[in-house]
């Protein structure tokens, strides 16, 4: 049956809502394991239906009044009305640089062209974050309503969704929405009976992290290889196939339909006086509740780590909190009053990002930390530019060598000094942050450095070429350890104290990790 009027909407509802409460009744308590139970720091509007609703049926969308939204833009608002409203709600973008939502389709709106595009970048590189990918699996239909509207507001006929191949589960879900979608009317020509049509395509990406840049990826959907272009011209003015498009992220997407059914100043009504709304964030490191939340911008680091997370597990100390992804930086404990807004993370050298988030315990060493995201960037560039091509690559040499026992005195300096040339000489948001790790873990624990590079010593203890196993005299000879060493470097008899050979240890740990009387020590 076609949707052309609030009172079929209605109709949908009044027979899905039953349907509803008895599948929920027979359900278990947790639908998706992915999506626990918010703690009280926590505000769940974008991931208010995940869980909840069945997101193979639209009929149990619209029974969360979904796609009223739509009908409310196309039969009473102009698109200027649309723009103004979302406006008015001060949404930015979840992609990353947080530029006002309607901002953007304002520009795309001035735009005389009989073609305009509108792209969903479910793209999610991140590596461990999942927010898109669970709002693509949980309520597709809202990200469809959110893109037809966007599509209503600046004049577009046809959008499309780039989604990357290894979420199956997302992808298929919002195929079956997009197909139901058009069955009711809600997609294709003259939506729910008015002059609007457009329609939705669904584009699969291969995974490469830049991919997700917004001008990398139309050059994926027009075929072409996945790389960055220079900006000017803004897609917004000549974006896919040289015409106006818009870019958005799945979950700016995904606020529209509130905003547009609640009104702007319900959504103002979280987060702080620039940052309005919600984010949601992936959770990840050695804190005791790790996973997806939803919680109003602007709440604190330490709101975060310390209310919504439990704290770092095993009674163990804080010791930095990353935000922003691989490009973002890694914030200490005297920072963790800073609020979690596109201003404040920027104004201590992160970044918001798309909503990663890794907690580290005192056992972490911010080297190695440092080292690991230069290795996920440097493989990531996509080479076009030399400064992030080849500088990454030598800041992963130098802090390889530092992370060995190699470090020269002077490679602080270097290190800072490569990271200038790579954020002034790189084209895209991928070079101009990768050095963010490494210039924030340099501020804030220049003593690891130092201990690495001058004492040859990781105060952490992670570093596998600066420390030692010993066993100490406590040692009962339980001859455990000696059997699991995969490099034969263990000697005792039984119930005689055991000793390691330091010349065949290969600082593996497992020793330590078998010892069940721990008379294993680091050194
Ligand atoms: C290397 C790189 C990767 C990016 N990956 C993503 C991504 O996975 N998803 C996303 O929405 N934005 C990503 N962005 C940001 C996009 O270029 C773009 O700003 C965003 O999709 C715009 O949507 P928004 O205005 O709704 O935030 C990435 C940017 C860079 C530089
Ligand atoms: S900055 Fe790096 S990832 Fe971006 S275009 Fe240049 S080489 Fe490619
Ligand atoms: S650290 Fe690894 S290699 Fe060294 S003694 Fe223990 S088990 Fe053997
Ligand atoms: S496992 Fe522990 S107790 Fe047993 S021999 Fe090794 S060091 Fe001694």
């Amino acid at each position: 049956m076609p949707v052309t009027t609030l009172d079929d909407l209605k109709t949908i509802k009044e027979q899905a809502l039953p349907k509803r409460a008895e599948r929920l009744a027979h359900a278990s308590a947790a639908q998706d394991s992915e999506i626990r139970p918010p703690t009280p720091k926590e505000k769940r509007v974008i991931l208010a239906r995940c869980g909840v609703i069945d997101p193979e049926d639209v009929y149990d969308y619209i029974a969360e009044d979904g796609y009223t939204a739509l009908l409310k833009a196309l039969t009473t608002m102009t698109p200027r009305q649309v723009i103004d409203e979302v406006l008015k709600s001060g949404l930015r973008g979840r992609g990353g640089a947080g530029f006002p939502a309607a901002k953007k389709w304002e520009f795309a709106a001035a735009q005389q062209s009989d073609v305009k595009y509108m792209i969903c970048n479910a793209d999610e590189g991140d590596p461990g974050a999942f927010m898109n990918r669970s709002v693509l699996e949980n309520d597709p239909h809202a990200v469809l309503e959110g893109m037809i509207i966007a599509g209503y507001a600046f004049g577009a006929h046809q959008g499309y969704i780039y989604c990357r191949a290894e979420y199956p589960i997302a992808v298929k879900r919002i195929q079956l929405a997009i197909k139901q979608a058009r069955e009711l009317g809600l997609l294709g020509k003259n939506i729910l009976g008015s002059t609007f049509s457009f329609d939705i395509e669904v584009r699969i990406g291969a995974g490469a992290f830049v991919c997700g840049e917004e001008t990398a990826l139309m050059a994926s959907i027009e075929g072409k290889r996945g790389e960055p272009r220079p900006r000017p011209p803004f897609p917004a003015v000549a974006g896919l196939w040289g015409k106006p498009t818009i870019i958005n992220n799945v979950e700016t997407l995904a606020n529209v339909g509130n905003i547009i059914r609640n009104g702007a100043e319900w959504f103002t009504q979280f987060g702080n006086e620039k940052n309005k709304g919600t984010k949601t964030f992936t959770l990840a490191g050695d804190v005791v509740r790790t996973g997806l939340i939803e919680v109003p911008l602007g709440i604190t680091l330490g709101e975060v780590v310390y209310e919504v997370a439990g704290g770092i597990k095993d009674g163990k100390k804080f010791k930095a909190i990353q935000t922003g992804g691989p490009m973002g930086g890694c914030i200490p404990e005297h920072l963790l009053e800073t609020p979690m807004d596109y201003e404040n993370l920027g104004a201590i050298g992160s970044i918001m990002g798309s909503g990663g988030l890794v907690v580290m315990d005192e056992g972490t060493c911010m080297v190695d930390i440092a080292r690991f995201f230069m290795d996920f960037t440097q493989d990531e560039s996509c080479g076009k530019c030399v400064p992030c091509r080849i500088g990454t690559r030598r800041i992963l040499e130098i802090l390889t060598r530092i992370c060995e026992g190699e470090g020269e005195e002077g490679d602080i300096e270097r290190l800072e000094s490569l990271s200038k040339y790579i954020v002034a000489g790189s084209l895209c948001g991928l070079g101009q942050g990768a050095p963010n790790p490494v210039l924030t873990t340099i501020k804030h624990f220049r003593h690891e450095y130092e201990a690495h590079i001058k004492d040859k010593k990781c105060p952490a203890k992670v570093c596998r070429k600066l420390i030692t196993y010993r066993i100490t005299d406590d040692c009962p000879g339980c001859m455990v350890c000696a059997r699991n060493c995969p490099s034969k470097a263990i000697s005792g008899e039984k119930q005689k104290v055991h000793w390691i050979n330091p010349e065949l240890c290969e600082s593996c740990g497992i020793c330590m990790s078998v010892c069940k009387f721990n008379t294993i020590v680091v050194d």
